[in-house]
């Protein structure tokens, strides 16, 4: 039997104290990755104006929809439980009609101070202000998608969170016992792979929107290794009684 590594310790060899350290952040990263998704989901979902997440509503959301605006997007898509179906269609009339200030005034300023006021008085200056036909009328020009600062700031947002979290899991995982060694290390290595192609593939969706399809594939390889490290780690912390060493009768390595 080959020796492991000597700078390798398995769970089973760690106190409990360490044992229930890892267990704790497990539980919590997958929490927050759970909200994570939820997030994605109410972020992107029905942009394209179908319900459910797909390709389309990725494209939307980085390279802009030439038939919409920001305002008919965000309506359709995570602001349409705002408010009732008939208001949002007064919007979306009004918004096609071509945003005539007259009518803003007559019949959708209500609306808007009704239902969007509350988050969108211009307080907060990550969120959209909605105070005034003024800045209403910006949202209803033709949707050309996230802009590059937005993107740069969410690549940087993202690199940091995503390398911190996969640290961290790739740190408790590598005490696990998992052979073949390349198996294990790519485990390790895929998140880190996918987290550039799913950053670079931001900024080419927003050129070519097919490149949508990236984003995704970079999403879910990123997933399933977060589910990989994930369930055999909590699984060998718990359950899995490490023998290799004591086991063998070769000389330990030096
Ligand atoms: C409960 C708070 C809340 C209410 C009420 C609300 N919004 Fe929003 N809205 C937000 C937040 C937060 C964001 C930013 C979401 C994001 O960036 O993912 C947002 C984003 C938007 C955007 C996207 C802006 C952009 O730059 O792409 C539009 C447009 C928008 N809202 C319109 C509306 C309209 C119209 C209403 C009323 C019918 C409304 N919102 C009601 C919280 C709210």
């Amino acid at each position: 039997m080959v020796q492991p590594h000597r700078m390798f310790f398995h769970y089973s060899e760690f106190p409990l104290s360490r044992r229930t350290l890892f267990t704790g952040t497990l539980i919590m990263l997958g929490i927050g990755y759970l909200f994570a998704m939820i997030q994605i989901y109410a972020a992107h979902s029905g942009r394209d104006g179908k319900p459910g997440l797909s390709a389309a509503d990725i494209a939307v959301a980085y390279s802009g929809n030439p038939e919409a605006t920001k305002l008919e997007a965000a309506l359709l898509g995570p602001m349409s439980g705002m408010l009732p179906i008939n208001e949002r269609g007064d919007i979306i009339g009004w918004v096609r009609r071509g945003a005539d200030p007259a009518e803003f005034e007559e019949r959708i300023k209500s609306v808007i101070e009704s239902r969007c006021l509350a988050c969108h008085d211009g307080s907060n200056p990550h969120i959209a202000n909605l105070d005034g036909v003024e800045h209403v009328a910006e949202l209803a020009e033709i949707d050309t998608g996230m802009t590059l600062y937005t993107l740069v700031r969410v690549s940087h947002i993202h690199m940091f969170g995503m390398t911190f979290i996969f640290f961290i899991m790739g740190m408790i995982f590598s005490h696990a016992y998992v052979r073949p060694i390349w198996f294990k290390s790519a485990v390790i290595a895929l998140p880190f792979c996918a987290l550039i192609l799913d950053v670079g593939s931001w900024y080419m969706t927003k050129i070519f929107p097919a490149f949508a399809w990236v984003v995704m594939v970079g999403g879910g390889l990123m997933g399933l290794s977060f589910a990989i490290q994930w369930i055999i780690s909590m699984y060998q912390i718990w359950f899995y009684k490490f023998t290799a060493r004591e086991s063998s009768d070769e000389a330990p390595a030096t």
